[in-house]
């Protein structure tokens, strides 16, 4: 069984924002002042479960946990266990966690041992300070020992780092020294225009050509092998060992190879990232409808997949996504 789009795209990576809450407020990610949903809105993890076995019945293979924070949802590892043992009877072949890293020292063993091979955290500095003002209140340290943790237990680490003009440009190089050093790959992600923040798009974003232009400089990029179905186009250097990826929808668009729709926290089935249609399966799971009526549902939101997103970014342009990213976590 394989999902298919109205567009031909192949489609078998689901994302599931198991909460809109993070314990960071990146100032490119949400506004300082945010209103987070109340409880009874949000999924039960067993609405979370039923909603991905589904997906998975569909031809789902890959299942990428998110939040707001993955980690900050209370029983996450109880989600993640169930997951995991469908991975020997089902089409789901991984299930990986994209965290800020923040409570990933506490969580690694148990993350390893319930299945996850592969973490993306997302860190956008290594210097203190300027962690500390880009996160608003975030500590560096708690980031860097929870990579460590992880890379002991033996799972695979890439960290996504959000490139942002006049705030980390000048630490690019030294941010991929620091990764080789640990063995580990990066992608650079161009901002996007979600829902507005407290400080302007165009003030923020960083088009990614340049960025690997100017890095290619130091580099001399070659392609890589490496492909995880992601939007990352992962590059390789004779001077390094890690793979260095860059995520670009606005420079260069992935749309066409998109392969992934993703649920936020309060079961919305959003279809693409860069768009605001969605199907709402909240009270289709709380009232008495069977699994079929589910799967036709999930079919019929894959007829009205969008082609593309219609991000852009300039001085007058003005946003029209109507959510920040914590809503699906990418
Ligand atoms: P891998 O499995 O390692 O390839 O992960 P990934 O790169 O697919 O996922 P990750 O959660 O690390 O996403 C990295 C960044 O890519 C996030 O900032 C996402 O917002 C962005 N991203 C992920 N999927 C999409 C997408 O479909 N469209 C766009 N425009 N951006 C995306
Ligand atoms: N544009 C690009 N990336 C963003 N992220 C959050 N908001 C934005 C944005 N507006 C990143 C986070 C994390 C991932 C889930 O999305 O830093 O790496
Ligand atoms: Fe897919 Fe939309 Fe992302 Fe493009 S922006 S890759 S169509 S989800």
């Amino acid at each position: 069984m394989t999902l298919t789009d109205q567009f031909h795209r192949k489609v078998n990576y689901l994302r599931v924002s198991v909460t809109d809450r993070c314990d960071l407020r990146c100032i490119y990610c949400m506004k300082e002042k945010m209103d987070f949903l109340p409880k009874k809105q949000i999924l039960t993890l067993e609405e979370i479960e039923r909603l991905c076995d589904n997906f998975i019945d569909l031809g789902v293979t890959k299942i990428r946990l998110t939040g707001g924070e993955p980690l900050v949802r209370k029983n996450i590892i109880e989600l993640i266990k169930k997951l995991n043992i469908k991975k020997n009877s089902s089409n789901l072949k991984e299930i990986v966690l994209t965290t800020n890293g923040t409570l990933l020292s506490e969580y690694a063993y148990d993350l390893k041992k319930n299945g996850i091979n592969r973490i993306n955290v997302s860190l956008d500095t290594i210097d203190q300070n300027k962690y500390n003002k880009i996160t608003r209140f975030g500590d560096l340290n708690k980031v860097l020992l929870g990579i460590e943790k992880a890379l002991e237990h033996n799972i695979k680490i890439k960290i996504n780092l959000v490139a942002i003009k006049n705030f980390n440009e000048n630490e690019f190089c030294s941010i991929i020294d620091w990764a080789n050093q640990l063995k580990i790959d990066l992608s650079f992600i161009e901002v996007m225009p979600m829902q507005e923040t407290d400080i302007a798009r165009h003030l923020q974003y960083m088009p990614l050509n340049r960025v690997f232009d100017d890095l290619n400089e130091k580099y001399k990029f070659y392609k890589s092998e490496k492909n995880t179905g992601g939007p990352s186009r992962y590059y390789k250097s004779p001077n390094l060992s890690i793979n260095v990826g860059f995520i670009s929808p606005i420079t260069n668009n992935f749309c066409s190879n998109c392969n992934r729709i993703r649920i936020s926290s309060t079961g919305k089935l959003y279809m693409c990232l860069g768009q605001n249609d969605y199907i709402d399966f909240r009270e289709i799971l709380r009232n008495d409808y069977n699994d079929n009526y589910i799967k036709e549902k999930i079919k019929l939101a894959l007829k009205i997949k969008p082609l593309k997103h219609d991000f852009m970014i300039n001085k007058n342009s003005k946003t029209y996504m109507q959510r920040h990213m914590n809503v699906t976590g990418g």
